[in-house]
Formats: structure tokens, sequence, C-alpha cells
């Protein structure tokens, strides 16, 4: 990889102060946009005379966010594909740890506080317990090892963007939360390392999700939105877990003139969907 490092452990990242890029692996086209933001951040930086700042990609399937161990074990790894593309979005280096570099044995590595995004809403905090005790821990730990001055989360977690929003804030850590937009597909579903194990059939039910969100942005009250999401998505097969309209916050009601989010949990099949919207859409 000429220009991208690959490093194993954490002392040979070096780079202090980078922008920092987490992920799980099996990246896609969702991920390179994420790393082409925090390219655009080191490039803008370097034009205006400023230190530049590298960007480092993490890839690292953290075991203790998943609330189910099949899900775990079957979460795909494609660490050769993934260095291509952390390359050609313009990553300076890829740090792909063993557990034992996150986790070193003997060492506690705690859980932070968590921030009320994380435990109050009902949303994937009720459908997936412990999960965002996992994620603070290993990005918390993950910030710790990679001291990075910023760092770039997707706004397809949404949740997690604003539960690692609040867990920056409360522990008044030195570091930038970055979002990035989400990245559909042409017929508008939201690119997911799971999309990979949808069967065609499901893949063509698939975008109803985005179609639920986007007549949801039309309705003119949190309540309306939430039953145009309910039927849709019942319409085309799809086992809803939440149709919610929230505060994009607090993940909360909904204040009146305060920004709100559209936001869709549900199965098909095995494979669980997720995806959000501002809400209501502006045109
Ligand atoms: O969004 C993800 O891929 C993961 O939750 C993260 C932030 C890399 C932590 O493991």
């Amino acid at each position: 990889m000429s220009g991208c490092r690959l490093v194993r452990t954490a002392k040979e990242i070096g780079n202090p102060r980078g922008i920092f890029v987490p992920t799980m692996g099996a990246l896609h086209e969702g991920h390179a946009s994420l790393i082409r933001r925090a390219a655009a951040l080191r490039d803008a930086d370097v034009a205006a005379g400023e230190p530049r700042r590298a960007v480092i990609v993490s890839v690292f399937v953290n075991r203790t966010q998943f609330n189910d161990p099949a899900d775990f074990n079957r979460y795909p790894k494609t660490l050769e594909s993934d260095l291509l593309i952390c390359q050609s979005a313009g990553a300076d280096c890829v740090y792909a740890p063993d557990q034992d570099d996150v986790y070193p044995p003997g060492l506690l590595v705690p859980v932070p506080p968590l921030p009320a995004a994380a435990a109050g809403p009902g949303l994937e905090d009720a459908l997936r317990p412990g999960h965002f005790a996992g994620v603070c821990q290993v990005v918390n730990r993950l910030f710790v090892l990679v001291k990075p001055s910023a760092a770039v989360f997707g706004e397809k977690d949404w949740q997690q963007l604003t539960v690692l929003e609040a867990m920056t804030l409360q522990q008044r850590l030195p570091i930038e939360i970055i979002p990035g937009h989400t990245i559909r597909e042409p017929d508008g579903l939201a690119m997911s390392s799971r999309n990979r194990f949808l069967s065609p059939a499901e893949r063509a039910t698939a975008p109803a999700v985005f179609q639920a969100l986007a007549g949801a942005g039309t309705e003119s009250t949190p309540a309306a939105a939430e039953a145009h999401m309910q039927r849709v998505l019942t319409a085309a097969g799809l086992q809803v877990q939440y149709a919610a309209v929230r505060d994009a916050q607090s993940l909360l009601a909904v204040q009146p003139g305060q920004p709100a989010r559209a936001l869709i949990a549900c199965k098909l099949g095995s494979i669980r969907l997720i995806d959000n919207a501002r809400w209501p859409l502006m045109t």
C-alpha cells in the first residue's frame, strides 16, 4: 500500500492528533465517504498552512457491542479489500489490531458513564441491551490508543452518533465529532456491511425502508409520519421494531421548533435494517 500504512499495534500509529475514522471493517462506499471526508479536512488544513493531520482508519470488530453472539461470529471480515478502499479514499494509516491490543489481558478497560441518549429513548438501547455500553467502551479505548483531534461517525447509526457526541462532551475529551452523511444505493437503500446477507428477494424489498422515511418526511405531524412508516413497512412485509419521529439530539419526544429525525429499525428475514432521515424532509 503506497502512502497508506497497515499497523497492527497502537504504538506503531504515531501521529497523535490525527483525524480518526473508527470502523469494524467490511468497508463499503459509505465508509469510503467518511474516509474521504477526513482526507478533505486534512487537505484543507494543509492548504491553509496548518499542520498536516494524518487520517487513521481502525478496523476492529468489537465483540463487546454485540448483544447477539451469532451476529458477531458472522460479521464479515474482508481486510484485503478494506485496505484497498482505505487507500483509494485517502487514508494515511490503517490500524487493524487483534483483541489483545485493544483489550490487553489483565487490563480492565472501563465502560465510561453512559449518556442519557444511550438509555432513555427506547430505540436501539431497548432492542440491543448492552450495545451502547460496548460501543462507548471501545470508542473510548480507541480514543486513548489513537489520540485523535477529530473523529468521523456515520449518520446512518444516528443514535450511536448522538451517544458518542454526548460521551465526548460529558468526558470533556478534546476531540471534535464529525458526522458523515449516509450513502445510499440508487434505489435508496442505505449502505451497510450487512446488506451483503440479503437474498435477492430481500434486497428487492429493502428499499421500502427508504420509501417509508421519504413518505414520512412529507407528513405534517410526528404521529402521522409514524403511522405512514408503519403502513409502508408492514405492506412490504417487513417486521417493524420501531418507526419513530424524535427530537434529533435527545431522541425523546419532538420539541416544537427543534430539529427532528425519523428513525426506523426493522427485520427482513434474519437481517436487521436501520435507517433514519431528517424530519420533516426539506424539499
Ligand atoms: O459504527 C461502527 O462501525 C462501530 O460501532 C464503531 C463505532 C466502529 C465501534 O466499534
